[in-house]
């Protein structure tokens, strides 16, 4: 396009003669939009992600003459940028980004004001010399040793409102729970909370916003009496060494270390951290009441269902988070996705448009509660500096929605006009208006209800609890031993369309899932997939025979595609073992439409055991070959993959025998031609008895953890805070992988290619290990 940069080393730039507009620092000409942009201007104050929309698109690194920082909007630069932490410093994380009036520096002067490094602005290695000594507090146990007074204080705030019909719920609590639960956590006393709020602002204000020149002097005034009480808490609690709380475990290691645990560092995270842990949660939680509450569907789906709540607060942070943009400064020339930022660049890092970007996100501006890589979103950083608090953050949003949901299910927002703090980083309503009907309190009926409460385990949200309700339309015979199934929504709304290869996990009432592919057709807003009875299966197949019947309803997870139609082919060949029709016959409906060539090969027992053979012949005649086995027909593989085609992908499903077979017949096809679907994985993935410990270095949040011989690498990563998203837990679907900087793999998965797996570049983190005694990865 007409705005993308390409600089030669000495920053010179192919437009620079003909420009007349401003230039950037890399002397570049700054386009239109570059230089009309201004955060804090009503389209970025109103909706961050959609102000970068048209940036995301066409010029993801632009200069920006008004902030005089680089813009960056795409996730994967984002995400680069937060990897390094040596190219791209943090150190402006917490500076004025509006620069002091010089009546403001006097005030700030006249209170010592002295904020300086903390942990989320420190450089390495004082870092995470730093951030190693004070862990402890943020393990899971630490955490859920919180959740009892986290629910205490939810509840008490929703007592005193639950008979009145209307309330502002940032007012009645999102703000002062989440301080409240800050203070508790630091193991600060309680004080007097509204003064507390104030002086948050102004900090807010100070840091992220734009105050005009009067503005100056009061904010600076709020700034620097929060600076000085700040320092007074501190000696407060100083003077008293016994307590608990995070900020006395600082208060310990400044005193054993106090070349890593400075006395400024004290005092500045003494002011920050205030805000870190409490603003950020209740605008989080603000946002993910106002966008639940505005699609009363998904709210009705969340009473429901429960279980999605952990789901549907990760997918409330990616989607309106309430950290928007985070900072940080280059230390050398460096280039960023094409564009050369000089060194000395102050880089703004636009989270909020990196988690709608669709190179990333499917549909990124739907809230899809569903979703399963919500988890990916930037909203906590990423990286050695990633939020040490987030698990505290979700565990409050979590109780949150869980009472509300289950105390006042009919809550409604009101009409309203929402307003912001007019910053670059901080988001979420000041004001969030509900009203509800009190006659209707579920409680009034079942006084059981006040307290029935639910609780989700510490951490990233768990792939198997999101699980949608559908109901059962029909279910009929589709051949021999075949349960045909098509499922709708309950409430009868179009079910998300899926595509050819796709499947769901039926979840059992044991709690354990079956995968079955959908198979179409593909365009009717329901879903249909077919089910042979496996006698001596595990038994899934026959509680669906024995149990599904038409008006029950079932638990799905998905539909999930891993075995994904590659459409840029000239041809295809199709081939299906018995019930591995089910996708295979969905792949032909699809190369039908997109009128490519394609040969079907559909093998089984006898016509009668053989589903969809009827619909197949009206539908797809001329490229089907079927080959009943009883009828003495018989799928000679050796003969098809005779001749390898690099123009041919083969796609195939069935039993086991069928797919090694495959594999074997086709080593003399190009790489990547066979495209098979394994629904198993074959024994155990970890067998303590033979496995070995070892050990791991993640490159980018400087730790390094042990893998225990009874432990999956994803486990270990999930327990040292990392989230890493993950779906089938067993080697089959490629959600969990990670990329291998060093150290020999052991690869136990199905989804990598031989070549894929000789590089040793990634790995399945649910299942595969390291060979030899340590690995390095990218994480
Ligand atoms: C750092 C967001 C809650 C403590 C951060 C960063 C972000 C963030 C964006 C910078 C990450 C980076 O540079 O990569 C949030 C959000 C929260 C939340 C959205 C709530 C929804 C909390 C809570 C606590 C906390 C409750 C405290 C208990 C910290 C600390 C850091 C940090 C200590 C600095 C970590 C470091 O630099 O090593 N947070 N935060 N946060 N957060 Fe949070
Ligand atoms: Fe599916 Fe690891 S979670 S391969």
């Amino acid at each position: 396009s007409a705005t993308q940069r390409t600089t030669n080393g000495a920053g010179g730039c192919p437009f620079h003669a003909a420009a007349e507009s401003p230039m950037a620092p890399n002397g570049c000409p700054v386009s239109a939009q570059a230089a009309a942009f201004d955060p804090f201007d009503s389209p970025y104050q109103l909706d961050p992600a959609e102000a970068l929309r048209w940036s995301r698109e066409q010029e993801p690194v632009f200069y920006s003459p008004r902030l005089g920082y680089w813009v960056v909007s795409r996730y994967a630069d984002i995400k680069t940028i937060f990897r390094d932490n040596l190219t791209f410093s943090p150190s402006i994380a917490l500076e004025k980004i509006t620069p002091a009036s010089r009546e403001a520096q006097a005030v700030l002067e006249r209170y010592d004001y002295g904020m300086n490094r903390t942990l989320v602005n420190e450089d390495e290695p004082a870092h995470m010399a730093r951030r190693r000594e004070l862990l402890e507090a943020f393990t899971p146990e630490a955490l859920e040793a919180h959740a009892p007074m986290v629910r205490r204080l939810v509840r008490e705030k929703l007592d005193a409102i639950v008979e009145r019909g209307r309330a502002d719920l940032v007012a009645e609590m999102f703000w002062e729970v989440p301080l409240t639960v800050a203070l508790h956590f630091l193991g600060v006393p309680e004080e007097d909370m509204e003064q507390l709020r104030r002086f948050s602002v102004a900090h807010t204000l100070n840091t992220w916003g734009r105050p005009s020149p009067e503005q100056q002097v009061e904010v600076a005034e709020g700034v620097g009496k929060f600076w000085q009480y700040s320092g007074q808490v501190l000696k407060k609690m100083q003077d008293q060494p016994h307590g608990h709380g995070w900020m006395y475990d600082m208060i310990e290691k400044n005193r054993q270390k106090p070349d890593v645990v400075t006395d400024n560092y004290l005092h500045s995270m003494m002011m920050a951290i205030i805000v870190a842990a409490h603003e950020t949660t209740a605008l989080a939680t603000a946002n993910a009441f106002r966008q639940l509450l505005s699609r009363p569907a998904v709210w009705a789906e969340l009473c429901a269902n429960p279980e999605l709540i952990p789901a549907a607060a990760e997918e409330c942070l990616r989607h309106s988070g309430s950290v928007v943009a985070w900072r940080r400064i280059a230390t050398r020339e460096v280039e960023v996705g094409g564009v050369t930022i000089p060194e000395g660049g102050k880089i703004l890092m636009v989270t909020a448009s990196g988690n709608h970007d669709p190179a990333h996100f499917e549909n990124p501006d739907e809230l899809d509660i569903y979703r399963d890589n919500a988890v990916d979103h930037l909203t906590f950083g990423y990286g050695s500096h990633q939020c040490m608090g987030k698990n505290l953050g979700r565990m409050e949003m979590r109780i949150f929605l869980e009472e509300f949901t289950r105390r006042l299910p009919h809550l409604e927002l009101e009409e309203q006009e929402f307003t912001f703090l007019p910053n670059t980083s901080f988001r979420g309503p000041e004001a969030l208006w509900v009203r509800w009907d009190p006659a209707q309190n579920p409680e009034r009926r079942d006084p059981a209800v006040r307290s029935a409460q639910r609780d989700f385990p510490v951490g990233a949200p768990e792939a198997r609890t999101i699980v949608r309700r559908v109901r059962v339309a029909r279910a009929e015979p589709e051949a021999e031993g075949v349960l045909g199934v098509s499922l709708v929504d309950p409430a009868g709304r179009a079910l998300p369309a899926w595509t050819p290869g796709s499947h769901l996990d039926v979840v059992l009432p044991s709690g354990e899932s079956r995968k079955y592919s959908l198979c179409g057709p593909a365009t009717s807003g329901d879903w249909q997939v077919a089910v042979l009875r496996e006698e001596a299966g595990r038994g899934g197949s026959r509680w669906v025979h024995d149990t599904v019947r038409e008006g029950i309803e079932l638990r799905v997870r998905g539909p999930k595609n891993h075995f994904r139609l590659d459409e840029t082919a000239d041809r295809y060949v199709l081939i299906a073992g018995g019930i591995g029709i089910t996708p295979i016959i969905a792949m032909a409906d699809r190369l039908k439409r997109l009128g490519k060539s394609f040969e079907l090969h559909y093998a089984g027992r006898s016509r009668s055991s053989m589903a969809f053979v009827e619909r197949l012949e009206r539908d797809h005649g001329e490229a089907l070959r079927l080959y009943p086995k009883n009828e003495g027909a018989r799928l000679d593989l050796a003969s098809l993959l005779a001749e390898p085609d690099a123009g041919t992908l083969l796609y195939a499903c069935g039993p086991e025998r069928l797919l090694a077979a495959l594999e074997a017949g086709t080593a003399h096809w190009p790489e990547g031609s066979l495209h098979v679907e394994h629904f198993t994985a074959e024994g155990a993935l970890l067998d303590p008895q033979n496995e070995h410990a070892f050990e791991v270095e993640l490159a980018d949040s400087e730790l390094v953890v042990e893998v225990a011989a009874d432990r999956t690498l994803l486990q270990t990563l999930r327990a040292a805070g990392v989230d890493v998203p993950s779906d089938c837990e067993e080697g089959l679907c490629g959600s969990c992988q990670v990329e291998v900087i060093e150290g020999e793999i052991d690869h136990r998965d199905k989804v990598l290619t031989a070549a894929e797996r000789a590089g040793q570049d990634r790995l399945m983190s649910c299942c595969s290990r390291a060979k030899g005694k340590k690995l390095v990865l990218a994480l």
